[in-house]
């Protein structure tokens, strides 16, 4: 169903990571609030070792806040870690997370301390880069932006005693568990070309037929609940017009507009997957 498969990436954050660690004092790993299991890459839990770490459920505003309040105890019960949701556009939202990092690392960063070096970690889309943006106050370049000439490592000076490594840490997502590439591509975590979207659709309609029915009905205007999610789909194209001729449903399409509503909180506000829910983020298979 989900076509890619990023062995090679793996194998360079890795080496990416190992190559930083010595220098990093904390970890920031964007997650997204809304699947922060299938959005993380056990790589790093594997190698951070001992280091702090702060998970950032980004995108709360699409995420179902009661849900994200378990996974913010389920990752506070973990050692040396702190979870923290958030919008990374939203500077007040932003704002304690420097006095956090503090606080996880007590003896970088203050008065005649050395700076306190911050790597920002996590998969492509889950808001790295704008949270970044944030925390300087300002559009950072990202390395990977400029011509090959002009790279060079720096840092990003938040002139509070913390510095933040130049480039995200780009960590790959883990599609071995294909419940959990199936949320990811629902999220829009991956390509559109790697996935088949009526079969996304169709299990995404399947989970949220059983959790989230009323916002099903409230946002297509159903007046009772469709008996499985390809009468959901079906319908959906109906009433949208998504049509092919002879009056068919064209299901490509409507899969295409469920799953576009739904990642821009169109249909409300949802979270994927619960903690004690899901399959315990697999170890990515063997590299090459
Ligand atoms: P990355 O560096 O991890 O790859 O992610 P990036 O910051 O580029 O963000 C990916 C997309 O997620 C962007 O949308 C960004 O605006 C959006 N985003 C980031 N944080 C939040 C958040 O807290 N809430 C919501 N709702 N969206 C967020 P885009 O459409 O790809 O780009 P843009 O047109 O918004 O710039």
């Amino acid at each position: 169903m989900i076509i890619d498969w990023y062995p090679g990436h793996m194998k360079t954050a890795r080496e990416q990571i190992i190559k930083a660690l010595p220098s990093i004092d904390l970890f920031i790993e964007v997650l997204d609030a809304r699947l922060p299991q299938s959005s993380a890459n056990p790589l790093l839990e594997k190698l951070r070792g001992n280091k702090p770490c702060i998970k950032v459920l980004n995108k709360k505003d699409l995420a179902d806040p009661e849900v994200t309040r378990e996974w913010v105890s389920f990752f506070d019960s973990l050692q040396g870690v702190k979870a923290i949701p958030l919008e990374a556009k939203d500077r007040r939202d932003v704002g304690p997370l420097p006095k956090l990092c503090r606080k996880l690392a007590p003896n970088r960063g203050g008065k005649g301390q050395r700076p306190l070096r911050v790597m920002i970690v996590g998969i492509p889309n889950v808001g790295k880069s704008t949270l970044i943006n944030t925390l300087a106050g300002k559009k950072i370049a990202r390395v990977g932006d400029k011509p090959a000439i002009t790279t060079c490592p720096q840092q990003i000076d938040l002139r509070n005693g913390i510095l933040l490594s130049d480039t995200p840490g780009l960590l790959w997502p883990v599609l071995a568990d294909k419940d959990g590439a199936s949320r990811l591509a629902a999220s829009g975590a991956i390509g559109d070309n790697a996935y088949d979207s009526p079969a996304i659709a169709l299990t995404t309609a399947d989970y949220l037929l059983e959790r989230y029915p009323q916002f099903l009905l409230q946002r297509y205007k159903l007046t009772e609940r469709p008996a499985s999610p390809s009468h959901f789909l079906e319908e959906l194209g109906r009433r949208r017009g998504c049509l092919v001729g002879g009056g068919e449903v064209d299901l490509t399409r409507a899969a295409e507009l469920f799953l576009r509503e739904l990642r821009s909180g169109k249909l409300g506000r949802i979270s994927l997957e619960r903690p004690g829910e899901v399959n315990p983020a697999t170890e990515a298979p063997a590299e090459e």
